[in-house]
C-alpha cells in the first residue's frame, strides 16, 4: 500500500506438499506446518488484505490442487489443506460478493516445478515417477507453470468478472474417467 497506493489481488499460492505419508505417519508438527503455510496463511493474507480489497473492488484467488477433489495417496494432510482450501473459496465468495470482491481458486493436476522436481527425487523411483507425471494428463504432457499463470490472469481479469467461488481445474483433464495405457 505504501508503495503503489491500492490493493487490486491477492493471490494465495504458497504452499508446501510433504511430508509424503499417510495419517498415522503424519507427525503433530508436520500436521500443523502444512495447514500453517497452506491455509492458514489465507486468514492472515484476508486478515491484511480485505479493506484494501474493498476499496479497490478487487479479487481473491488461491491456488488448490485436484488432490483436493479427487484425493492422493500417502498425502493425507496436504489433501486436507486443499480440500479445506476448496471450501474456504466458496465461503469467501459468499462473504466478499456484497463488496465486489470476487474470490476464486485453481486446480492443477501436476506441474513441472521445483516442488514436483523435487517431491519425484524424494519418491522410491524417481524415473517411473517423472514417467507417470509425464502420462496422467489427458491432453498428453505435464505442463510448466504458464498454463497456470495464464489462468491466474484470466480469473483475477475483468473477463473473468462475473466468475466467484469457483475451483477451476488447469488439470489437462487428468480427472476425466479411464483410458487405456499408452493413449496418452
Ligand atoms: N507443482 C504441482 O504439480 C502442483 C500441483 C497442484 C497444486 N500445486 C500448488 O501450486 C502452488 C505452487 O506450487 P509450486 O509447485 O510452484 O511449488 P514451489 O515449491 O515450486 O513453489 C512454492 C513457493 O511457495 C513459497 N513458500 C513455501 N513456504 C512458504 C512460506 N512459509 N512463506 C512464504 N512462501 C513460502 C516457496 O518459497 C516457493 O516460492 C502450491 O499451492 C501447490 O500446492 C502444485
Amino acid at each position: 500500500m505504501a508503495r503503489y497506493g491500492r490493493l487490486d489481488a491477492i493471490h494465495n499460492n504458497a504452499a508446501i506438499s510433504g511430508p509424503s505419508k499417510p495419517l498415522h505417519e503424519t507427525t503433530g508438527e508436520q500436521w500443523d506446518q502444512l495447514f500453517a503455510i497452506n491455509l492458514k496463511s489465507i486468514y492472515h493474507t484476508t486478515l491484511h488484505g480485505v479493506d484494501a480489497l474493498k476499496a479497490s473492488r478487487g479479487c481473491i484467488l488461491s491456488t488448490a490442487s485436484m488432490v483436493g477433489v479427487l484425493g492422493q495417496e500417502n498425502h493425507a494432510a496436504y489433501v486436507a489443506t486443499k480440500g479445506a482450501l476448496i471450501a474456504l473459496t466458496k465461503a469467501m465468495a459468499l462473504d466478499y460478493a456484497p463488496f465486489g470482491i470476487r474470490v476464486n481458486a485453481l486446480s492443477p493436476a501436476a506441474v513441472w516445478t521445483p516442488l514436483l522436481r523435487q517431491w519425484v527425487q524424494d519418491q522410491p523411483n524417481p524415473v517411473a515417477t517423472e514417467d507417470f507425471l509425464n502420462h496422467i494428463h489427458a491432453l498428453g504432457f505435464c505442463p510448466e507453470g504458464d498454463v497456470v499463470a495464464d489462468v491466474a490472469v484470466f480469473l483475477l481479469s475483468a473477463r473473468a468478472r462475473f466468475i466467484t467461488g469457483v475451483t477451476l481445474p488447469v488439470s489437462g483433464g487428468a480427472e476425466l474417467g479411464y483410458r487405456r495405457l499408452g493413449t496418452s
